[in-house]
């Protein structure tokens, strides 16, 4: 099993970075009950804001940004028979990385004057990490793939609704779909989702329940697939 976990970091410069809210727990979460349950897994991290786990079974692997985390996942997609992508990857990073720390005030403008204007930031989109796995994978039955959701709603469109355009768009076998909002999933040990199938079928809930139960809930869910992808 391989799981990513945590919210990417795209640098800036030295010291500063574009990040996000996630705190890693459920991917965190996700390995430590895959290790219970008699998987070897590889657990991809970010940045966590949980300790890391250091018990049999699990390999820890540290990434940075996006493209470090598509670097690794890459790799050990190849031999995986499940890979979970659980992290929560920037979309965009900054088109230059600047070497030395960016000063707020004595910047050079055009004509030679001081110029002590806000910057701006341009951002280039990051690869989907996710839809890659599922190209690449192609037509092999291996590994199953599932992908996370955090969605706020959208006027008009319901979390499941949104969920079940993801499902489709991104081509993994499972998307776990979840509510979040600002004081909402992030950072809580409790968590509330809905494992959607590629397939079609019910829409599994799990929850609310601590980020460990909802996690041996996802995999019951990943077992029953594996064996209809695997064995039918
Ligand atoms: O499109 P959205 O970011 O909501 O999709 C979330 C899912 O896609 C998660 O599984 C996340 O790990 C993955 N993702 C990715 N690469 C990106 C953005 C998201 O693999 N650049």
């Amino acid at each position: 099993m391989v799981v990513s976990a945590g919210g990417t970091r795209e640098a800036l410069d030295p010291v500063r970075f574009l990040g996000n809210r996630s705190s890693g727990k459920q991917g965190v979460a996700l390995a430590e009950t895959a290790a219970a349950r008699g998987a070897s897994v590889t657990l991809v991290a970010a940045h966590v804001e949980v300790p890391l786990p250091e018990q049999d079974g699990i390999e820890v692997v540290r990434v940075e940004s996006a493209l470090d985390l598509q670097a690794a996942m890459t790799v050990l997609a190849d031999s995986a028979d499940v890979v979970v992508m659980a992290a929560a990857v920037a979309d965009f990073r900054p088109v230059d990385y600047v070497e030395t720390k960016i000063k707020k005030s004595h910047r050079t403008a055009a004509d030679g004057t001081e110029d002590d204007s806000a910057p701006t930031l341009q951002l280039v989109r990051n690869p989907d990490i996710l839809a890659g796995l599922v190209r690449e994978r192609g037509s092999r039955r291996r590994p199953l793939i599932v992908g996370f959701a955090a969605e706020t709603g959208d006027t008009g469109h319901s979390v499941l609704e949104l969920g079940r355009e993801k499902v489709a768009r991104k081509g993994c076998d499972l998307l776990v779909v979840n509510e979040v909002g600002r004081s909402v999933t992030f950072g809580q040990d409790d968590n509330t989702v809905t494992v959607l199938d590629r397939d079609g079928g019910e829409p599994v809930p799990l929850g609310p329940a601590s980020k460990t139960v909802v996690s041996h809930g996802i995999w019951d869910v990943v077992a029953a697939r594996g064996d209809r992808s695997w064995t039918g």
